[in-house]
């Protein structure tokens, strides 16, 4: 069973509250209040996993906290921010797809997709400041801010071959961070203040290895988006791992780079630090009671070790 087939049968126990929640994201989109509605109807037309949400709503259930209108909420703003972060992040990388699909910024314009991106943003902001609750605030103005800095340490660290730390430090901002703000924010709303420090590590670790899962798999996916990040002089951990044990400080030929790193111990290694964070996070789900919930959030974590 290949990846995707494996979540969608993990995330089963919650089909209720997910159908619920894209009914009540279409519908955001589906209206003319916006002239950019339609743009990003179409957009949110190529699915992603809904991965923030997902957690969201299962680590709400593991705490036997239900999910209602403050958990969409907070699923609805963390899913906006992750899409405009994307919307944007496909400008700066000049990407020409995502999710099989043509990036707005290809499509249209930078402008529109600028645009577009803060659009999403506002909505966050619109759902985030509903909660009148001052803790939420700051848990994701502390996240944006983080990631932002992420994608900066990035910008200015182009063209350089960083150490594994400083990659895992900037996957820790740029990504781990906004699975920590809504986990956390989840905590807060579910009035689970003990759970926060657990959570914060679990969705760090987590996302740290989400983040090194998909600069993997980018390797092996017909998308080329590792092509455009070589080509920006962004190396991730699979190239990082090969260019140290190549001695290398540049790629010249991504072609024939490529065919000598699967002759490397990189993608092993690559392989091996996903198990580690992986690991931390699972350990750091202790603090929950056994539940279905609790098994699906270490399923979902175990999906990153074998997929
Ligand atoms: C995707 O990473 C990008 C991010 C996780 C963060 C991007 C952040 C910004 C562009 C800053 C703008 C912030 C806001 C709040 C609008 P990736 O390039 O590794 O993933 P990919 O392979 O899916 O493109
Ligand atoms: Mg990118």
């Amino acid at each position: 069973m290949d990846f995707t087939l494996k979540y969608k049968n993990i995330i089963k126990i919650i089909e209720i509250e997910l159908k619920e929640f894209e009914c009540r994201f279409s519908e955001r989109f589906n209206s003319h209040k916006s002239r950019i509605n339609p743009v990003l109807f179409e957009y949110f037309s190529a699915k992603g996993k809904l991965l923030r949400p997902v957690l969201i709503f299962l680590l709400s259930r593991a705490m036997n906290i239900a999910v209602e209108e403050s958990q969409f909420r907070l699923a609805f703003a963390d899913e906006m921010i992750h899409n405009a972060t994307l919307i944007h992040d496909d400008i700066i990388d000049s990407s020409k797809t995502r999710r099989g699909k043509e990036t707005l910024s290809y499509k249209y314009d930078s402008r529109l997709a600028v645009l577009a991106g803060d659009y999403l943003l506002s909505m966050a902001l619109g759902a985030l400041s509903s909660f009148n609750n001052e803790h939420i605030i700051q848990i994701h103005s502390g996240a944006i801010e983080k990631l932002i800095n992420g994608e900066i340490e990035q910008y200015f660290n182009r063209k350089e071959l960083i150490s594994i730390d400083s990659y895992i430090e900037k996957s820790k901002n740029k990504t781990a961070e906004l699975f920590k703000a809504g986990l956390c924010s989840a905590c807060v709303l579910g009035k689970r203040d003990d759970a926060i420090a657990d959570t914060e590590q679990f969705a760090l670790n987590f996302g740290i290895a989400f983040q090194i899962h998909n600069d993997l798999a980018d390797i092996f996916s017909s998308s080329l988006k590792f092509e455009e990040d070589i080509n920006n002089g962004i190396y991730t951990a699979p190239w990082i791992f090969y260019m140290e044990e190549r001695g290398l400080t540049a790629i010249d030929n991504i072609e024939e780079a490529l065919n000598d790193l699967k002759k490397t111990c990189s993608v092993s290694r690559t392989k091996e630090l996903i198990g580690v964070y992986i690991k931390k996070a699972i350990e750091n789900l202790e603090y929950l009671e056994d539940n279905q919930y609790k098994r699906a959030l270490i399923e979902i974590c175990r999906l990153y070790i074998e997929g």
